[in-house]
């Protein structure tokens, strides 16, 4: 059996003998950062009001994430208001900042006991976005640094193109910033690491630090839960992440595949409350109005639907057959689905579910009509209904 974690979660996990091959299980808690708020509001389109942004923050702090990354006060006075009412009322928030006076007077002002230092470090965005060489770029790290810590803030401080910055500045950033940093998150800001050079450049990481590692993936070539993965596994101890993946361009790593992936891999566990999981994500697609394919990992609308007549026919027998995880650890319903690639076994699942009970030569009939219609139109659940009254 597989042990995932103090919530017990491991009888939903049907994992395989290889499926933590070549991975640490060392058993430790994974520290949930998450950035729907931030992050996943800067998705293009997305905009949170100060209601919507509070009911999230509540949802998450109900999650059970570690830390909720609430915003940006120095973007507008209507964010850093509603920072602030979120920092009146929950306590493990956290606020963004670039490294510069004026943004870190707002988070203190926003009554952040956190802030999130970011200034970019790659030698393309210093040189095209910043104007500044690598020795200012350092000057502002430590004024900052030294600034917020103060003022009594806790930190966490990000590289920002960590993955594209050169590893001897990176080096020099990372091992002068010293204990006035609790965490140092490392950003693929542009997605361009894949799951083993991430965990190689976290490993590397590790050699010049003894603070705690976040990191922070985007999803451009979708790799962003398995490079997380991959950096968690070569000794990161913290993931950010968003709810659905959302976040600037292909988004950010998906909480829900991160946390998953947390217990079926890595024999380690998070405080996030599984069983409410599809309940914040369905909350995120409405207020962002960005709906997950229905391909998505674990939240998406097929993650737990079976239509093939073989497949139902094992899941049926017991679902293991055909599912990684059970979905009822998230409070998802299983769906048989009626189509073209239907067998017997399902027709005769949905009808006794139903109450009705049919002969085999019934259902055989069901089974070929169905197949017949299902060129033509959407097969549902009614329309099987009505076919199995003629028969
Ligand atoms: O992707 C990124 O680099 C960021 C930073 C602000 C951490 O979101
Ligand atoms: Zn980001």
């Amino acid at each position: 059996m597989y042990f995932c974690g103090n919530r017990g979660y491991g009888d939903f996990f049907n994992m395989g003998e290889y499926s933590r091959l070549g991975i640490s299980t060392e058993r430790r808690k994974i520290s949930i950062f998450d950035t729907t708020l931030r992050d996943g509001e800067q998705s293009p389109g997305v905009s949170f009001n100060k209601k919507i942004k509070t009911c999230i923050a509540l949802k998450l702090y109900d999650l059970g994430v570690d830390t909720i990354e609430a915003g940006f006060p120095a973007v507008s006075s209507d964010e850093f208001n509603t920072i602030k009412g979120i920092n009146n009322i929950i306590d493990n928030v956290c606020s963004l900042s670039r490294c510069n006076i004026n943004d870190i007077n707002k988070v203190i002002d926003s009554n952040s006991n956190v802030i999130h230092l970011f200034i970019a470090t790659s030698d393309i965005h210093m040189k095209y976005k910043l104007k500044m060489g690598k020795n200012h770029v350092y000057d502002k790290i430590i004024e900052s640094i030294d600034y917020a810590s103060n003022h009594g803030l806790k930190i966490i401080f990000s590289p920002e193109d960590a993955t594209r910055t050169d590893m001897n500045f990176l080096r020099e950033v990372i091992s002068n910033i010293g204990n006035k940093v609790e965490t140092v998150n490392i950003p693929d800001t542009v997605g361009i690491m894949n799951p083993i050079s991430m965990y190689y450049f976290i490993k590397k990481i590790k050699e010049f630090t003894k603070n705690t590692i976040s990191i922070h993936c985007h999803n451009d070539f979708g790799l962003a839960t398995a490079n997380t993965l991959s950096g968690l596994a070569a000794g990161a101890n913290e993931a950010q992440v968003t709810v659905n993946g959302i976040g600037e361009r292909s988004g950010n790593a998906a909480l829900e595949e991160v946390v998953s992936s947390v217990y079926g891999f890595l024999n380690s566990y998070t405080g996030i409350k599984m069983e409410k999981l599809y309940e914040i994500s369905k909350y995120i697609s409405s207020v962002s109005g960005i709906i997950p394919q229905k391909n998505k990992a674990i939240i998406g609308e097929n993650a737990f639907a079976h239509e093939a007549g073989i497949h139902v026919q094992g899941i049926i027998n017991n679902s293991k057959t055909y599912e990684a995880i059970n979905p009822e650890l998230f409070n998802i319903k299983r769906k048989i689905i009626i189509g073209k690639h239907s067998g017997k076994s399902s027709i005769k699942y949905i009808l006794e579910k139903n109450g009705i009970y049919k002969t085999d030569e019934e259902i055989k009939n069901i089974l070929n009509i169905i197949k017949n219609e299902s060129s033509k139109k959407v097969i549902d659940e009614d329309f099987l209904l009505k076919v199995s009254k003629n028969e």
